[in-house]
């Protein structure tokens, strides 16, 4: 198959991430007879240092080109000041939006090999999780009206039944595929929104008998991922609950610098990135993890391209990797083998 990605590496330790995911994509290309064209795309604070805006309608339009648009991660202390007109999140919110991408998938699981690494307890990790966050992406606070009134600021949460109806459609059918439960996570004893949240959720679930549905709310959420991680599979959550969650849920596997995720539209196109920031402490020091982009990557694969068995090859070579007991600092558990950002990169690639 030919496809084309756009290929953003962003600020910070981006470039260096990117480049390890590439030398895996190189490497899929030339064991499965694939051509992959990238074009690299400017986006976020290096963009507002070229062109003055993160988000450039030149770059917007590459990415809207692509068959899949692949990103490191933005934003930094340079561009940190509260009081600047523009932001690197804002081409990144502009970038999903533009896309259509409203479904951002984020799986996150303890490595076995990693469970150490877990701030839980063993008996709390329960031999293991492994659930997926499935955050409403283009809607709610981030995207309804606010400003500035006198001395007070306002941010609106906003949902329409469409949006949530297409957005809890994605969970249950990823939860087809699992375990075929879902837990709803609003905060419906206060927010008018959450109550249309979880009326709706319920109206879509009949079309779902075979799923079960747990209304939960979001503080309570936040406290039983601490304490028993393993009773979740599938989270459906609002963006801005989400994006709180799903913090939360990498921090438990003890690996954030692992998790990768996919945020995907109506159509085949989506934009895959890791979890993690852009980390500015550890940029151009060849330390950081490439694994969350490598496995964003191998997400990209299986599902913008349908490329099922190079995906699963990804993912094994990360396994065996850390089974052999390489490790980044990051994640360095006694009696591994700690690997700079290129090396792990490399031994990832020559295991697949
Ligand atoms: C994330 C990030 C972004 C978000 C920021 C950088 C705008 O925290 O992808 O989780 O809040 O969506
Ligand atoms: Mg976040």
């Amino acid at each position: 198959m030919v496809k084309n990605i756009a290929v953003i590496e962003g600020d910070g330790i981006g470039a260096e991430i990117i480049g390890e995911a590439v030398k895996v994509l190189r490497k899929i290309e030339e064991k499965f007879g694939h051509t992959f064209h990238l074009k690299y795309v400017e986006m976020g604070g290096c963009a507002i240092d070229r062109y003055g805006v993160p988000l450039p309608a030149f770059s917007l339009e590459a990415c809207q080109e692509a068959d899949a648009v692949l990103l490191g991660a933005v934003g930094g202390p340079k561009w940190d000041d509260p009081t600047a007109k523009v932001r690197p999140e804002q081409g990144l919110l502009g970038l999903r939006a533009g896309l259509g991408c409203f479904a951002n998938i984020r799986p996150a699981k303890v490595y076995t090999p990693l469970a150490a690494a877990s701030p839980l307890k063993e008996e709390m990790i329960g031999g293991g999780f492994e659930l997926v966050v499935v955050r409403e992406l283009t809607g709610g606070i981030y995207f309804g009206e606010s400003g500035r009134d006198g001395d007070s600021a306002y941010d609106t949460e906003r949902y329409s039944v469409p949006e949530i109806t297409r957005i809890a459609k994605v969970a249950f059918e990823l939860a087809r595929g699992r375990k075929k439960i879902v837990h709803s996570i609003d905060k419906a004893n206060v927010l008018e929104s959450s109550r249309l949240w979880r009326e709706t959720v319920a109206r879509t679930a009949r079309e779902y008998p075979d799923i079960t549905v747990i209304d939960m709310l979001v503080d309570n959420a936040a406290m039983q991922l601490v304490r028993n991680p393993a009773q979740f599979d599938v989270l459906l959550t609002s963006n801005l609950f989400g994006d709180i969650l799903s913090d939360e849920a990498s921090q438990i596997t003890g690996s954030i610098g692992m998790l990768a995720s996919a945020s995907t539209g109506e159509g085949s196109r989506g934009l895959y990135e890791p979890i993690h920031g852009s980390a500015p402490d550890l940029a151009g020091r060849n330390i950081a993890n490439p694994i969350a982009a490598i496995l964003s990557a191998a997400m990209m694969l299986d599902l913008s391209f349908g490329m099922r068995e190079e995906a699963y090859a990804v993912e094994r070579a990360v396994d065996a990797a850390l089974d052999e007991n390489l490790r980044t600092a990051d994640i360095a558990t006694e009696g591994g083998t700690v690997l700079g950002t290129v090396q792990m990169g490399g031994e990832i690639v020559s295991r697949i």
